[in-house]
């Protein structure tokens, strides 16, 4: 298929793992590489004080987005060492009252793999399972409760279905049984309205780079009021509030302000967007491709996600055909592996399914146009890889694969 000629590729539609820094970002960090280059904790000159001044600046706008006030943010290297702050920092502040902590099988790695190095510290974890449309319900999260919990960990947006969990509910649980309540808000930030306060939530992980900021700058909102208390991971000059030490990434921290700052009075007009753009593919792919089925649920969703299984065709033999479309097939962090996702296996989606799924994460620089273009290739790729398969020659006559009894050649 011709691409059109005003179009550029490739066309990038894997903005979950990551996003382009948006011009107005890089425009505002660019000074803090050269003539600003102080280091915020100088407290002796001007140079300092500058770096300080635009440090608190963007620690205000950062909060602004998520309804919190600037005291409470701890600046990061990014969402995986949030993560691994809130949980480990929090968990063993709290050890000596209690160690069972609560999580979802669909967290992203930094959550789950943070929960299980606290297992090995001595800690119980309870990993609660989701429903076919990818949601926790909040019952679940009450009934795992006990009189030693300490900390439930529930992500607002799950990173490879888009899906929305039922965060508010969940912090009114958490918070009527004086449990801790951290969500990992990487991919919600800025995208969909997400505040504190309606939330209940006590720590939450953020990421310049999901939303056009630069990569390895994140956020830790810690609340202060009932103030939530965490041993830090990092040791040193005791920067952060003696939250976490190290020399602040000036430049970056710049530029997640100013992101976190354009996201927000960009919101309501970009989430339309983008819905309608999400809408437009989704409704492509059902008119152009059959058996192509939608995982997670589509009222409680991103706007710009779509994960689709295309029966009897592998994920990754559809991408290598649409060389010049960039989407994933499951989390950018495990896509080496040839393992199903944990997180479609965790909503009962069938392994060769699973093999079958792509994600589409649209973002602020896609177009209409783009939309049309990927859905006629899918449709042609889609085409071309079901006429090699067997298995699509039985699914069209009616056998579910499934079901066949394969002759054992070992
Ligand atoms: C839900 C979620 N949490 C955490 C992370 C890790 O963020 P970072 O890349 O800033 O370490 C990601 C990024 O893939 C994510 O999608």
């Amino acid at each position: 298929m011709e691409t059109p000629e005003a179009m550029k590729v490739p066309i990038y539609m894997d903005n979950a793992a990551t996003t382009p820094v948006d011009p107005r970002v890089l425009e505002a960090m660019l000074p803090y590489f050269t003539t600003e280059f102080g280091n915020a904790a100088s407290k002796s000159h001007v140079f300092g004080w500058r770096a300080e001044e635009a440090v608190e600046a963007a620690r205000a706008e950062v909060a602004a987005l998520i309804g919190a006030t600037a005291r409470e943010m701890v600046f990061t290297s990014g969402a995986t060492e949030s993560n691994n702050l809130a949980l480990k920092g929090a968990a063993q502040f709290l050890a000596p009252r209690g160690k069972h902590l609560v999580t979802c099988q669909t967290e992203h790695k930094a959550v789950l793999d943070s929960m299980h190095a606290l297992e090995r510290q001595g800690f119980e974890v309870t990993y609660l399972p989701v429903a076919r449309d990818g949601r926790l319900d909040p019952g679940d999260v009450a009934r795992a409760l006990r009189p030693d919990t300490t900390l439930v960990s529930v992500m607002h947006a799950n990173n490879e279905v888009g899906v929305l969990h039922p965060v508010e509910e969940i912090g009114r649980i958490t918070r009527e049984r004086g449990v801790l309540f951290h969500t990992d808000a990487v991919q919600s930030a800025g995208k969909v309205p997400f505040d504190v306060e309606k939330v209940g939530a006590d720590l939450v992980s953020l990421s310049a780079h999901k939303l056009y900021g630069p990569k390895g700058v994140g956020a830790l909102y810690v609340r202060r009021k009932p103030r939530a208390r965490l041993i830090a991971q990092m040791d040193g000059g005791g920067h952060e509030r003696g939250h976490r030490s190290g020399t602040l990434n000036v430049p970056g921290i710049v530029g997640m302000g100013k992101a976190c700052a354009i996201a927000q009075a960009e919101l309501p007009a970009e989430s339309a967007r983008l819905l309608a753009l999400r809408e437009r593919l989704r409704a492509g792919i059902e008119r152009r491709v059959e058996r192509a089925t939608v995982n997670g649920s589509l009222t409680h969703r991103l706007p710009g996600n779509l994960n689709v299984s295309f029966a009897c065709v592998e994920g990754e033999a559809l991408m290598l055909a649409m060389k010049d479309v960039a989407v994933s097939s499951g989390s950018a962090c495990t896509s080496a592996s040839l393992e199903p996702s944990y997180v479609l296996r965790a909503l009962g989606v069938p392994d060769e399914l699973a093999h079958a799924s792509l994600r589409f994460g649209l973002g602020r620089f896609n177009t209409e146009e783009e939309v049309d273009h990927v859905v006629e290739l899918l449709a042609q790729k889609v085409q071309k890889l079901r006429d090699m398969s067997p298995l699509w020659d039985m699914v069209k006559a009616g056998i579910d694969p499934s079901t066949v009894q394969w002759a054992d050649n070992a």
